[in-house]
């Protein structure tokens, strides 16, 4: 029986126990700090799954040909990216260091689709020499490092082309511009010079799509309807002036998720229902055959998936200001808060049923920064050191942004599952930090 009243902010298998305790998958989070400490990441994995498998059933009703990648960048994890093939998601990877995790974790290398705007020659060449499924070429530089690698390596390679629509997002608005200020991706002008180029140089390379990400954490379903009306318009441009027929429209990142009681995201379901609607839609007036369709969404998969349990320290009152309430991480496990004001809810694990002298606090990180700070001004019963702090929804982008400041090791991440608790990815050590670094004999 769900004994939290409101489940939007906790991941689905979210309860409290008879001692007050919230558990995941059926996993005491009290138990599991006491087993692996704390700060500690909790994927649950029943929720990845469900999230997952809603991108692709509210697609499979309404489309025949579609591929949902998962965007590795949200939290690039061996087991993650295992349990994404076994469900049948291919992978968007940006980084030769991701790309070797998705190869070791051996995925379906077809479904490997390789992004970025400075990838290196040493990245290209794996990806190549290594047949993944397409690379999505973001610039001209780009253009000629794939073609001249496929041409060594005699291969023919399957690419997409990174366009920028000029749609630009933030959560709760959108605008609609003639050119983004962005690093990533061709304007739309230069795509006429993007088709010559591939006509005339680039005899390895095999059109197959466009691409476009117009942003994350987004919240309305006009632009995704937007993006997809540009795309195509290009696919018909690209048909009746270049005489090639592309097959794959990829519309980039998923939809935005709440992080607060405030956040009020569109469901995976309606926007199955306008992408798919538009591209059908826009097909028949352009006359175009239908493409297959790629989305590759992060932050709402595996985002309200992932909850981070810490231990309160210090305190400190400020005399007529803000109390402070320390935790044992911050800013480097979950950099967010102080990289773009983004905003987190937290509860007290081992107290859930408590609400007993509820205070107005700001939850403080440990790291010498002034502006880390968690949580500004949050709502919870008094907090005491040693009581546990769960903040919510921090599956994506927190452990693949992290980082050592103030050389603390990273934390563990631990997978639960129906009362099961595995470790992922292990606590890192003092010596894990220390041993890249070398001292030259001289010093000695
Ligand atoms: C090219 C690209 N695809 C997909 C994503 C994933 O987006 P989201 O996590 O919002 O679904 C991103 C994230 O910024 C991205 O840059």
């Amino acid at each position: 029986m769900i004994k939290i009243k409101d489940m939007k902010l906790f991941p689905m298998t979210a309860d409290i126990n008879s001692e007050g305790h919230l558990t995941i998958g059926d996993c005491d989070t009290i138990e599991l700090v006491n087993k692996y400490g704390t700060p500690l990441y909790v994927i649950d994995e029943k929720a990845f799954k469900y999230k997952s498998n809603e991108y692709i059933n509210s697609l499979k009703k309404r489309y025949q040909d579609f591929l949902v990648l998962y965007a590795a960048k949200a939290f690039a994890c061996t087991s993650v990216f295992k349990i994404a093939d076994q469900i049948g998601l291919g992978l968007d990877v940006v980084s030769g260091g991701e790309l070797y995790f998705a190869l070791k974790t051996n995925v379906n290398k077809k479904n490997i689709y390789f992004h970025g705007n400075n990838k290196s020659l040493e990245e290209i060449d794996l990806a190549i020499s290594s047949d993944i499924g397409k690379i999505i070429c973001d610039n001209f530089y780009e253009l000629e490092l794939v073609q001249n690698i496929a041409e060594k390596r005699n291969k023919n390679i399957d690419i997409l082309i990174r366009l920028t629509p000029g749609i630009e997002c933030h959560t709760h608005e959108y605008i609609k511009t003639g050119h983004l200020d962005s690093k990533f991706g061709f304007d739309l002008e230069d795509y006429d010079d993007v088709l010559n180029f591939i006509k005339t140089k680039g005899k390895n390379l095999l059109l197959k799509g466009i691409h476009a990400h117009i942003g994350s954490q987004i919240f309305e379903l006009k632009p995704f309807a937007d993006t997809i009306d540009i795309l195509l318009e290009q696919f018909k441009y690209t048909k009746e002036k270049h005489k090639i027929e592309l097959t794959e429209i990829n519309i980039g990142g998923g939809i935005g998720i709440s992080y607060t009681k405030e956040d009020d995201p569109i469901t995976i379901d309606k926007w199955a229902e306008i992408t798919t609607s538009t591209i059908k839609e826009k097909c028949k007036t352009l006359n175009l055959k239908l493409p297959k369709l790629i989305c590759e969404p992060g932050r709402s998969l595996i985002g309200p998936s992932g909850i981070t349990l810490y231990k309160a320290g210090s305190t400190k009152q400020v005399p007529n200001g803000r109390k402070f309430i320390a935790v044992d991480g911050g800013m480097a496990d979950n950099p967010r808060p102080i990289t773009y004001q983004a905003k987190y809810t937290a509860v007290l694990a081992n107290k859930m049923n408590s609400s007993e002298n509820m205070e107005l606090v700001t939850i403080a990180g440990r790291y010498c920064e002034t502006g880390d700070l968690l949580i500004k001004d949050i709502l919870l019963p008094e907090i005491k050191a040693g009581d546990i702090i769960a903040v919510l929804n921090t599956g994506a982008y927190n452990y693949s942004m992290s980082s050592n400041y103030n050389m603390v090791p990273r934390p563990a991440c631990v997978l639960v599952n129906e009362g099961t608790s595995e470790i992922i990815i292990e606590r890192e050590t003092y010596s894990d930090l220390i041993k890249s670094h070398k001292t030259p004999k001289r010093f000695m």
